[in-house]
């Protein structure tokens, strides 16, 4: 059968995606990375490229995935390099969405050769730096008129439910739209349903059912038009 013609609302916007996990490399053969699959961000680039986009598809490292039709897709591996990538292609984007699981820490040197272990020496320590804020870096330099979308995975502790940890995160970054997934139990990390929120800057809150990731995609970009074509 034929799929479901989809609107082709997004025709004439420039949008930037960033997909996947970042990877921060220890010595030439080590890296501390995520378990981000890719698919929330490709889902994302796929469908704003059927909706008529003209889409830049950012990717760090992901399961094996086919490049989105239509997308033009820059590969990254480091939290840096997604910086410096998603920077330059913001500069001229209608919509930057930040679907990549950005490393928040680089260990703070990176040995030349291939760590040994010793049994003279003491085991390894590895100190961490602090990786930039990306999303909140492109929040404040963003040019007149564009759309931010951040994404959080959030996990309720002591200090807070899920949907509190997520309305102080919007805050913080200060995005438009922030998507929110609830992670944990096997959710959202690894397999192929998305479900939560979608909390907007001027208070709006939307459950967003769980489905598929290209519906959770479609569920964002039907609130991007809403934001960008007023
Ligand atoms: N993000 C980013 N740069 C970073 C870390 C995160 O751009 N160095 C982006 C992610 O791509 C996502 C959003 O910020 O869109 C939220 O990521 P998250 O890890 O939930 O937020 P953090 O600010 O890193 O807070 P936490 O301490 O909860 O990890
Ligand atoms: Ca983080």
């Amino acid at each position: 059968a034929e799929p479901a013609a989809l609107p082709r609302d997004l025709d004439g916007l420039k949008v930037v995606v960033s997909a996947g996990g970042t990877r921060e490399p220890l010595d030439p053969v080590r890296y501390l990375g995520n378990r981000s699959s890719g698919k929330q961000g490709y889902a994302l680039a796929r469908v704003a490229a059927q909706r008529g986009a003209d889409v830049t598809l950012v990717a760090a490292h992901t399961v094996a995935l086919s490049e989105p039709a239509g997308a033009r897709v820059e590969h990254v591996s480091t939290a840096e390099e997604l910086r410096v990538a998603m920077h330059a292609a913001a500069e001229v984007a209608d919509v930057v969405v930040m679907a990549a699981a950005v490393a928040d820490f680089r260990p703070a040197s990176r040995a030349e050769h291939k760590i040994k272990k010793s049994d003279d020496q003491p085991d390894p320590t590895i100190v961490l730096d602090r990786n930039a804020d990306i999303l909140a870096e492109l929040v404040a330099a963003r040019p007149e008129g564009q759309a931010v979308v951040g994404f959080a995975a959030e996990t309720g502790d002591e200090h807070g439910s899920v949907l509190e940890h997520a309305r102080a995160k919007l805050k913080r970054k200060g995005c438009d739209l922030l998507v929110v997934n609830a992670v944990g139990d096997g959710k959202a990390f690894e397999v192929e349903d998305n479900g939560g929120w979608l909390l907007a800057a001027d208070g709006t809150e939307r459950p967003i059912p769980l489905g598929s990731k290209a519906q959770l995609a479609a569920a964002v970009w039907d609130a991007v038009v809403s934001l960008v074509k007023r």
